[in-house]
């Protein structure tokens, strides 16, 4: 109870602090002389953000308004009442521009919160130019209100989903005005050195996700869309699912051109070149620039190490014709699909003999206590060998390939594409009754 207490106690305190932080950050900086210049130059930033945001017509602005015209909340979005009696904020990432929060709802709803990141690079080189706190925040604030409209509009299972907003007090020109507040599905910021450690089928997991979210956002309702910051830490992971979280910098536009040299795309380790149309702008760069990044940020690590033996040569190929740029982004959907598809369906396991089978006793709805248990790599657990297999077939190929292999069990356990969990064991005391598994067991133990 006191400990409870004690918790809540520094919860409250941690809230208060970060919200004491902004507001003081907020307040020292309206000491600061204004120079003449550089608030011109605000100020004409500020006009033009405020014209994109009420003008339908041309250039980016088109993303941000609505059919009906208004960047209003819709019906069926919470707004301030949703984040009364809110608990337990704590940090769950930050960027040049936003700081993320976690945020326990009343109704016991677990959401992110997205404000401002006013400790942020984005918010210290607005001051360092403008020495305007009021003006950069609200310029700042624009990024943030743009995501949110974007996020309304580019719904897919891979993009993080927009739960409402709040937007502090409205109308005023002070340290309030701009404080937005968007409220999203929570997810885990993605940890690629994690990830690096989990089994293929989870890494491979991410990487057809980014895909999906790619043909997405190549046919988009408003158009190719290009990611201009493509780094892991722009997505988030909810069960296991790839979610695109930083949308404030996706571009609608394609580069407008007059010869084809206008249209290189350059990486530190390849550049590529694209035709300029006839209507002038680069044919698809922002789906081409796309696919390079997701090869050069995620499937260079995620995708060829550890895949399944049989499906190398598909994995390979993927990695060539994204590395190369010769597949487009549908070629890539369909390749990654292709192999999905083979290893749910075990289609690739078709020249393991079912005969391989006969060399194991088996008994249904048993599982093992006293298990001697060895280690494998990458296995879903830390302390013994456990790896999904399509059926008992490949697991006993499986076990045929460790040495220190003399049993498996099934569990009743699957992963994300529906393969089953099997433990490989040396040995066991005893069999025990569990409705669940089945235990396979060698007829000649190997030693
Ligand atoms: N819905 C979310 N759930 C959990 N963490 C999130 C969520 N959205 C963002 N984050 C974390 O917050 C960080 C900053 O958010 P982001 O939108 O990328 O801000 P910035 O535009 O400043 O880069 C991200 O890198 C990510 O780790
Ligand atoms: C890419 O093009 C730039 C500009 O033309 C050039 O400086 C750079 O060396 C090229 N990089 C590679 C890897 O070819
Ligand atoms: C693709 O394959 C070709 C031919 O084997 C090879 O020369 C090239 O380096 C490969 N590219 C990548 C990005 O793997
Ligand atoms: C990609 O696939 C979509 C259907 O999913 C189709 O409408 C579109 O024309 C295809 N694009 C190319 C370049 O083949
Ligand atoms: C497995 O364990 C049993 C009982 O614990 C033991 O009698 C047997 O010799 C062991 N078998 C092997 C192959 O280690
Ligand atoms: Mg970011």
């Amino acid at each position: 109870m006191v400990g409870s207490l004690r918790a809540a106690a520094l919860l409250a305190c941690v809230v208060l602090c970060a919200l004491l932080l902004l507001l003081i950050s907020g307040v020292q900086q309206f000491g600061a002389q204004l120079y003449a210049d550089d608030e011109e130059v605000l100020l004409r930033q500020l006009k033009e953000r405020r014209r994109e945001r009420n003008d339908p017509s041309g250039g980016e602005s088109r993303l941000l308004v609505d059919s009906s015209g208004s960047t209003e909340a819709h019906l069926d979005e919470m707004g301030c009442e949703a984040l009364v009696g809110m608990q337990a904020l704590e940090v769950l990432g930050s960027g040049y521009t936003k700081l993320v929060f976690k945020a326990s709802l009343s109704g016991g709803q677990s959401v992110a919160l997205k404000l401002v990141n006013e400790q942020g690079i984005d918010m210290k080189k607005c001051l360092e130019e403008f020495r305007d706190p009021e003006g950069c925040r609200e310029l700042i604030s624009y990024k943030l209100e743009k995501e949110m409209i974007l996020l309304r509009k580019l719904q897919h299972p891979n993009v993080i989903k927009l739960k409402g907003h709040c937007a502090g007090v409205q109308g005023g020109r002070g340290v309030e005005a701009g404080r937005l507040a968007i409220i999203l599905e929570r997810g885990d910021p993605l940890q690629m050195i994690q990830l690096l450690q989990s089994p293929w089928e989870d890494r491979f997991r991410v990487c057809l996700d980014l895909v999906r979210l790619l043909h997405f956002l190549s046919r988009s309702p408003l158009g190719s869309i290009g990611l201009l910051d493509f780094q892991p830490q722009q997505f988030v992971t909810v069960s296991g699912e790839l979610k695109l979280t930083d949308l404030d910098d996706g571009s609608a536009e394609e580069t407008p051109c007059q010869t084809d040299a206008d249209c290189t795309l350059q990486f530190p380790q390849r550049n590529f070149s694209v035709a300029c149309s006839a209507q002038g702008s680069c044919e698809r760069l922002n789906e081409k620039r796309n696919i390079y990044n997701a090869y050069r940020y995620f499937f260079t690590y995620l995708l060829p190490h550890q895949a399944p033996p049989r499906l190398t040569h598909l994995v390979d190929h993927i990695m060539n014709s994204t590395g190369e740029l010769k597949a487009d982004v549908n070629q890539t959907l369909e390749a990654f699909e292709h192999i999905l598809h083979l290893y749910e369906s075990g289609l690739h396991l078709d020249d393991i003999p079912a005969s391989i089978l006969r060399d194991y006793t088996v008994m249904r709805g048993m599982g093992t206590s006293g298990a001697v248990e060895y280690r494998c790599w990458p296995s879903y657990s830390q302390q013994g060998c456990l790896l999904s297999v399509h059926g008992a077939k490949e697991a006993a190929h499986i076990c045929n390939s460790h040495s220190q292999c003399n049993s498996f069990t099934l569990t009743g356990q699957k992963t994300w594409t529906g393969r089953l969990l099997a433990s490989f064991k040396s040995n066991f005391s005893h069999l025990v009754p569990d409705e669940t598994s089945e235990v396979y067991v060698k007829k000649s133990p190997s030693s």
